[in-house]
């Protein structure tokens, strides 16, 4: 894998509703040493967030999973992004994404899908996992890829744990993601 650094900063755009996708944001923010930048209650980002967008060479997108898919407020961000889409200004970006729900299935998988569409609209390149899932016997909560997910990073959350209670080895494939990410997209600079 090729180390060079990239210049500008890559972005981690995320809505977490209570915390809990907040803390694996942070986790792929953390791998990839990206901006992270945080789609608010009313599904808005400042007008500075949209420009660090438009410089960023890579795009990682997370969100939880709400009834199927993205929370409304990463779809109003998802509409908006209309704009950049008309101008060609996402084209060519390396794009990637991760959710956290409750249930162990909980149609995650619909979410990243909804990702990876976006970012095919956007014309840009997804990366995806990279890595193999842990599915044995011996496999336990706190192993790399538990949830057996090869579009991007998955979180499983009980519905009545705190975002401090959360799975080490999610929070640790989403960092592990986010180095992917962010050394795929310096191989393409
Ligand atoms: C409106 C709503 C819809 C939800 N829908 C799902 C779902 O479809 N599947 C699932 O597994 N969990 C679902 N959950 C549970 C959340 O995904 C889970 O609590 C998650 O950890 C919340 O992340 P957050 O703290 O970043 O908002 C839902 C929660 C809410 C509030």
């Amino acid at each position: 894998m090729n180390h060079r650094i990239l210049e500008t900063k890559g972005v981690v755009i995320f809505h977490s509703g209570y915390g809990h996708t907040q803390r694996m944001a942070d986790a792929v923010a953390d791998g990839a040493k990206a901006r992270l930048l945080q789609i608010d209650a009313d599904g808005d980002l400042s007008d500075q967030a949209w420009a660090d967008i438009d410089a960023a060479p890579y795009i990682i997108l997370g969100s939880p999973t709400y009834m199927g898919g993205p929370s409304w407020q990463f779809k109003k961000f998802a509409d908006a992004s209309s704009r950049p889409w008309f101008a060609d200004a996402w084209k060519d970006k390396v794009f990637g994404g991760f959710t956290n729900s409750a249930s162990i299935n909980g149609d995650k998988l619909a979410t990243l899908q909804y990702f990876s569409l976006l970012a095919a609209q956007h014309r840009g390149v997804w990366v995806g996992m990279g890595m193999k899932s842990s599915n044995t016997k011996a496999s336990r909560r706190d192993d790399i890829n538990r949830m057996g997910s090869f579009l991007g990073p998955m979180a499983q959350t009980p519905a009545d744990a705190a975002p401090e209670e959360m799975s080490s080895g999610d929070l640790e494939t989403a960092r592990l993601y986010g180095v992917r990410v962010s050394e795929i997209a310096a191989r393409m600079s």
